[in-house]
C-alpha cells in the first residue's frame, strides 16, 4: 500500500466526485464548480490529524491483522466526514471570530465574489456528511450509531462554540468571571468532542464495538482534546502566524482564552487593570499591552510547565486501561499533539 496519506487523499477525490454527481441537485456547470472550489479550498488543505486518526486507531484496534481494501476505504471516508464537519465549523468560526487567514491562506469568507455566501456553504459542508454516510454505510449494522454520533457529536460542538461567543457579548465585556472552570467548559464542548472523541469513536464502531462499553476511553480523549485546545489558545498568542497558517484574534476578541485566565490568577492589582483596559479592543496597541504582560507573567514557562504536567497525567490514564490496543490507539493520538508547534 502506498502511504497512509496519499490513499486517504485519493479517498477525498472519490467523495468529492460522488457529491458533485449528487443526482438529487441539478447541477449546472457554474454551481458544480462552485462547490469543487469551495470543497478543495476547505476540506484537504489541514494536518489532516483528525481524519487519518480513524484509520489510525481502526488498525490498531485490529491488532496488527491487514485492512481489507474495503476496511480501508470506510475508515477513509469516516476519517473524512470529520475533516468535512472541521471545514464547517471552521467556515463558520471564522466568520464569527473576524479571522483573517486559515492554513495559510485567507479565511474562505474573506475570498473575493465568497463574502457571506460562506455561511451557506458551511451549511452544504455539514450536508455532505450524511450524503456520504449514506452512500457507503448505509447497510451497515452501525450505520444508525454513526448517524447519531456525528448528530450528538455537532451538537456539543456548537453548545461550547455558543458558550465561547456569549462570553464575548459587546457591553457585557466582564473579565471577572473568566476562570479556568468555564475555560474548561468552553473548550471540552467546542473542541474535545469532534477533535478528540468522534476519530476513535467512529474507528470503534466500525469495529463492531459498542460506545457505552468506553467511557473511560471517551475520558481520557476529552482531556486530551483539553489539552490541545490549550496549546491552540497557546499558539494564538505565541506562535509565528507563518507556520500557525492562522494569525491569532483571541486578545481582540475578548476570549476566554487559557492564558487570559491564568494571567488573571497571577496578576497583582496593577497588572490586572492593564488588563482591564486593554483586553478585547481591536487596537493593536492594547493588544501589544496585553502580550507585553503575558511576557512580564512568564506565561510561556506556566504553558511549558502546564504541557509537561498535562503528558505525565494523560500517560498514566493510558496506561491504566487494561486493553494494550487501547493504550496504543491512544498514546499514539497523543504523540501527533505533543509539543505540536501547529
Ligand atoms: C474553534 O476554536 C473550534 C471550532 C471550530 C469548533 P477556535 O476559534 O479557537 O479555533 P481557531 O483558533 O480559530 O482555529
Ligand atoms: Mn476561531
Ligand atoms: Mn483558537
Amino acid at each position: 500500500m502506498a502511504d497512509l496519506k496519499s490513499t486517504f487523499l485519493k479517498v477525498y477525490s472519490t467523495l468529492k466526485s460522488e457529491l458533485l454527481d449528487d443526482p438529487a441537485f441539478e447541477f449546472t456547470d457554474v454551481s458544480r464548480q462552485w462547490v469543487e472550489r469551495m470543497l478543495d479550498y476547505n476540506v484537504p488543505g489541514g494536518k489532516l490529524n483528525r481524519g487519518l486518526s480513524v484509520v489510525d486507531s481502526y488498525k490498531l484496534l485490529k491488532q496488527g491483522n491487514e485492512l481489507s481494501e474495503d476496511e480501508i476505504f470506510l475508515s477513509c471516508a469516516l476519517g473524512w466526514c470529520i475533516e468535512w464537519l472541521q471545514a464547517y465549523f471552521l467556515v463558520l468560526d471564522d466568520i464569527m471570530d473576524g479571522s483573517h487567514t486559515r492554513r495559510g491562506q485567507p479565511c474562505w469568507f474573506r475570498v473575493p465574489k465568497v463574502g457571506l455566501i460562506a455561511a451557506n456553504d458551511g451549511i452544504l459542508l455539514r450536508n455532505h456528511i450524511p450524503r456520504i454516510l449514506r452512500k457507503h454505510f448505509r447497510g451497515k449494522p452501525y450505520y444508525v450509531d454513526l448517524l447519531d454520533l456525528f448528530n450528538e457529536v455537532e451538537f456539543q460542538t456548537a453548545s461550547g462554540q455558543m458558550i465561547d461567543l456569549i462570553t464575548t457579548i459587546e457591553g457585557e465585556k466582564d473579565l471577572s468571571k473568566y476562570a479556568l472552570s468555564l475555560h474548561r467548559q468552553i473548550v471540552q464542548y467546542k473542541t474535545a468532542y469532534y477533535s478528540f472523541y468522534l476519530p476513535v469513536a467512529c474507528a470503534l464502531l466500525m469495529a463492531g464495538e459498542n460506545l457505552d462499553n468506553h467511557v473511560d476511553v471517551k475520558n481520557v480523549l476529552i482531556d486530551m482534546g483539553i489539552y490541545f485546545q490549550v496549546q491552540d489558545d497557546y499558539l494564538d498568542c505565541f506562535a509565528d502566524p507563518e507556520a500557525l497558517g492562522k494569525i491569532g484574534t483571541d486578545i481582540e476578541d475578548f476570549k476566554c482564552s487559557w492564558l487570559v485566565v491564568k494571567a488573571l490568577e497571577r496578576c497583582n492589582e496593577d497588572q490586572k487593570k492593564v488588563l482591564y483596559e486593554n483586553y478585547g479592543k481591536p487596537d493593536p496597541a492594547n493588544v501589544a499591552k496585553v502580550k507585553a504582560l503575558y511576557n512580564e507573567l512568564d506565561l510561556q514557562s506556566v504553558f511549558a510547565e502546564y504541557e509537561s504536567q498535562s503528558y505525565q497525567k494523560l500517560i498514566a490514564a493510558i496506561d491504566a486501561h487494561p486493553k494494550k490496543e487501547i493504550q496504543a490507539v491512544l498514546k499514539s493520538f497523543l504523540a501527533k499533539i505533543y509539543k505540536r508547534q501547529k
